[in-house]
This record gives C-alpha cells, structure tokens and sequence, in this order.
C-alpha cells in the first residue's frame, strides 16, 4: 500500500492527484466544454435537466458525446455504466437526430431501474464478477448481435483493487464495426483506464485496423478511437 502512515482520506486525495498530474486534466476547460454543449443543446431544442457533476459524466464527456451524435449517423451504440450520457443518448433519439440502437450495460440494479424509467432504449443489468478483473462486468449470458459503431466505456465503478474493472470491456472490441467505429475511455487520465487505451491499440494494430486517436482534457480525460467514416472524431 503506497503512504501507509497516512490517512484513508489523504492516500485517496494524493492518489487523485497523481492520477491528474499523470493525465494532464485540465480542469478549467470544463466550463468551455459545458458552454458549447449548453449552446447546442438549447439550438436542438433538448431540455437541459442533466446534472454532470460528482460522480457522473463530466461536461467535455457530454459535450463529446453531443457533438458525436450530431455529426454521425451510429447505427448501434453500446454504453457501459448509465447515467447522464444515457439520458442524453435518449434525449437525442427523442428528437430522432440519432435514428440507431443503443444498449446500455449497468451492474446496479436500482440504479439501471431508475433510469431505465426515464429513457426508451434497453438498459441491461450485467452483474460484476471477478474472474478475469476485479470488479468487471461479467458478459457471459450477454449478447450484442450486430456490430458496434460506438462504444462508451464509462463503466463499472474503477477504484483501489478494481482499478482494471474496465478491462472487462475488451470483448467488445472484437465486436466493433470494421467499416467505421468510435472508442470513449472515460476517466483516461487514470492508470487503469490509461492501461485500457494501450490494449485497445495493440488490439486494433494486431488486426491491422487503420485508426486515429485523440483526447479532450476538462476535468477527466477522454480517450477518442476513431476509424473509417467516422475518423473525424479523433479531432473533436
Ligand atoms: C462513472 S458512472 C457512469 C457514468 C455515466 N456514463 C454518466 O454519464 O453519468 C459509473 C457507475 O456509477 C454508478 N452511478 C453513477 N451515477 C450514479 C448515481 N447518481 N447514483 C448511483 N450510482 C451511480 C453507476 O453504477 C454507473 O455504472
């Protein structure tokens, strides 16, 4: 355990800030990201009733997942871990600017209930298991049949001995569309999530898949994948 004479409350405030001094955030861009996403939101005529704060999405995750659903045309969306990027996919189905299928994967059962009310796409409970990473979703009874042009890696909750938990999310990348895809890696300036990235690369690179990558720095870092048609996404 790193700083053993410290208290539980300090290791965790150095370990925060290890992990932002390690992936460059930039926290004063947040309110940057949360004009644009409030300006586009008002123009499309979306209620701005989300709260991206605390623990939930980050305003550049809202806004990059705003700004992906009104340039491209996904035909299916997986997002792990539901929350407010989930009411916003649903926001943006509403107004039939995204016209796909999306599937949301939550491990927590009141949670998935609460905002499985609220949004018209499936959300599925996945529980969490450890045999591969602590704390990972375990896919086994779960079936995603078409190819996935979008994936949001947002989820388990990754902390202390979980901190790889979101590994748990490879299998999905064998799923992902060959003719064009778009990667998040939520939370990419922390070990684990950073870890994710390089795998995903090596992934892509063994299979011989053309691809760009790029990052948006607020509060948390986004990590962007994008190939084919939707390469563009790596700029944003
Ligand atoms: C980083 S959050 C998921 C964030 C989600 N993409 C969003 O936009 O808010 C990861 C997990 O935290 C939990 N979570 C997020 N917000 C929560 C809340 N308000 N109450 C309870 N659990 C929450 C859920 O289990 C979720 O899968």
């Amino acid at each position: 355990m790193p700083y053993p004479q410290l208290t539980w409350s300090t290791r965790k405030q150095l370990t925060r800030l290890g992990s932002a001094l390690r992936g460059g955030v930039r926290p004063e861009l947040e309110a940057v990201y949360q004009r644009i996403f409030d300006r586009d939101i008002e123009r499309l005529g979306i209620g701005n009733d989300f709260y991206p704060v605390s623990s939930a999405a980050n305003y550049s995750l809202m806004y990059l997942v705003s700004r992906l659903l009104q340039n491209f045309k996904f035909r299916q969306i997986v997002e792990l871990g539901a929350g407010q990027t989930t009411l916003l996919i649903d926001a943006f189905k509403k107004k039939t600017i995204f016209d796909g299928s999306a599937t949301t994967i939550e491990h927590d059962k009141n949670w998935k209930d609460f905002i499985q009310e609220r949004v018209g796409h499936e959300l599925k409970l996945v529980p969490l298991s450890s045999s591969h990473y602590v704390g990972g979703y375990d896919l086994t009874s779960l079936e995603i049949s078409s190819k996935i042009d979008f994936l949001l890696i947002d989820g388990p909750p990754a902390s202390g001995t979980g901190y790889l938990s979101r590994h748990s999310a490879l299998p999905f990348v064998e799923q992902l569309n060959e003719n064009g895809f778009v990667v998040v890696i939520d939370d990419a300036e922390r070990r684990g999530e950073s870890e994710l990235a390089k795998r995903i690369a090596d992934i892509l690179h063994s299979k011989h898949i053309d691809f760009r990558v790029g990052d948006v720095l607020a509060a948390k870092r986004q990590t962007v994948f994008a190939s084919g048609v939707f390469e563009s996404a790596a700029f944003f």
